[in-house]
């Protein structure tokens, strides 16, 4: 299955605004199909895990209160070429530069509430799908 799923969380504002429908659809739309999903919070201490990799970076502490200041959406999807064309499909990091029709230009806030994160490599892909995930709650 390597190369054909991605791991996504639609993040606390756009749940928080009643976005969880209208952001799965544009995924199911482009072709991905939703192998899991849950919605769940995340506590500071996994929050800070999961974006570890993020740690040294200076907004790790902002983005670890905001991503546990509310319930996510966590999902692993499968398509060909999951990991690269889901992130064209949620565009740019900061929505500011995101294109026309991406989920992040239509939801996004701010490069903080930037609606969803999408993962960056298979390898990520797996990792973070293993992270909220087991074996028995993927179809
Ligand atoms: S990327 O795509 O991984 O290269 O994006 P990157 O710019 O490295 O950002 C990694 C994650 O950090 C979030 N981020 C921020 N959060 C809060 N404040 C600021 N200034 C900020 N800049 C980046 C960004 O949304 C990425 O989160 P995820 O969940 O991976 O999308």
């Amino acid at each position: 299955m390597a190369g054909n799923v991605t791991f996504t969380m639609i993040k606390p504002d756009a749940v928080k605004d009643n976005h969880i429908g209208g952001i799965t659809k544009m995924m199911e739309e482009a072709g991905f199909r939703v192998v899991a999903m849950k919605k769940t919070r995340l506590s500071e201490e996994r929050a800070g895990k999961f974006y570890e990799v993020h740690k040294e970076r200076p907004f790790y502490g902002d983005l670890v209160n905001y991503m546990s200041s509310g319930p996510i959406v966590a999902m692993i999807l499968e398509k060909d070429n999951a990991v690269l064309d889901f992130r064209k499909l949620i565009g740019a990091t900061n929505p500011a530069q995101a294109e026309e029709g991406t989920i992040r230009k239509i939801y996004a806030k701010s490069v903080e509430a930037n609606a969803v994160h999408g993962s960056d490599s298979d390898e990520n892909a797996q990792i973070e799908g293993d992270f909220f995930f087991s074996a028995d709650e993927r179809f």
